[in-house]
């Protein structure tokens, strides 16, 4: 953020809560860094008030918002435009300022494919295992389909809500590609080296000694973990997958890349690998 003043453009936050998010520490980074005239605020904002929220944002001229639980699917009515996958997925993150209203994005399956690359991990031929059948996850499952992963087996304790995953990216991409499962079915899983991806609130703070799958054999199998968690930093899933040798992240990764790619968006601008890894650093000691 440089000086306010009658040329600073606004972008903000809605959803419910959002006083703890950090999404403000990294835009108004970001434009610091770039000398970018742009302020970036939080907006908590009820469930019956998202129409307007959306609408009296626009007529303010406000150039972006993001979006945050519980509103990524309940804004869409309100958009004059939405982005391909974001429509397939059905939830929206990111606002955009077009001239007849606002284009919706989905910047956390752009932010989670740029976390993986940044980890070199590759997507392309995996085999992949996906835990949880929850929001993060229909993103995640999405973008795996796009970008060719070989199978992708989806373990969620309710099996129905990992069926109804796997149909709409089928449709989507229209390969079969995702097999749900039941979580507890893990151990007959093809005996295969996996990516490991874990989106399920299991192990959250303060439940940090807490793992979705607790077996040791389990990891065994997975050459690479990712955790979509950032607190704690180092999960016990990634502990895990630690002490089988593998290699284990967490989504701090994720959290700064969907962030990156939405002020990208807002100011048609490109953040370099080296800014956005300034910006982590700030992030880590904030949360880490
Ligand atoms: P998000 O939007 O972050 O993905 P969510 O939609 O609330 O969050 O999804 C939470 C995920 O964690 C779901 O897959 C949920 O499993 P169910 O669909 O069976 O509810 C999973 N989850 C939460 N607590 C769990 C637990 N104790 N054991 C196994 N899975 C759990």
């Amino acid at each position: 953020m440089t000086e306010l003043n009658a040329k600073t453009r606004l972008c903000g936050l809605i959803g419910n809560p959002v006083s703890h998010s950090v999404s403000p520490l990294i835009h108004n980074q970001l434009s610091r860094m770039l000398g970018i005239n742009m302020a970036y605020v939080t907006f908590p904002v009820e469930e019956q008030d998202v129409e307007a929220a959306v609408k009296g944002a626009f007529a303010l001229n406000i150039l972006g918002l993001n979006v945050t639980v519980p509103h990524k699917q309940s804004v869409i009515p309100y958009l004059a435009d939405i982005d391909a996958i974001a429509k397939a997925v059905g939830a929206v993150n990111t606002l955009v300022h077009t001239e007849n209203g606002y284009k919706g994005y989905n910047t956390d399956i752009t932010g989670f494919h740029r976390s993986l690359m940044d980890e070199h991990i590759a997507i392309e031929g995996e085999q992949v295992i996906l835990l949880g059948a929850g929001g993060a996850s229909r993103a995640i499952a999405f973008l795996l389909g796009r970008e060719g992963a070989k199978t992708v087996y989806l373990l969620n304790r309710s099996v129905k809500n990992a069926e109804d995953i796997a149909q709409a990216v089928k449709s989507y991409i229209g390969r079969d590609v995702i097999v749900p499962m039941a979580l507890m079915e893990y151990r007959n899983l093809p005996n295969e080296r996996y990516l490991c991806i874990q989106t399920t609130s299991v192990g959250l703070h303060p439940h940090d000694n807490d793992v979705v799958i607790d077996d040791e054999s389990f990891y065994k199998r997975v050459h690479t973990g990712v955790d979509i968690i950032y607190n704690p930093y180092e999960t016990r899933f990634m502990k895990e997958v630690k002490k089988a040798k593998g290699k284990a992240v967490n989504g701090m990764k994720m959290l700064l890349w969907q962030g990156v790619a939405a002020y990208e968006l807002w100011n048609n601008v490109s953040v370099s690998k080296e800014q956005a890894q300034a910006v982590y650093e700030l992030m880590k000691r904030k949360l880490g």
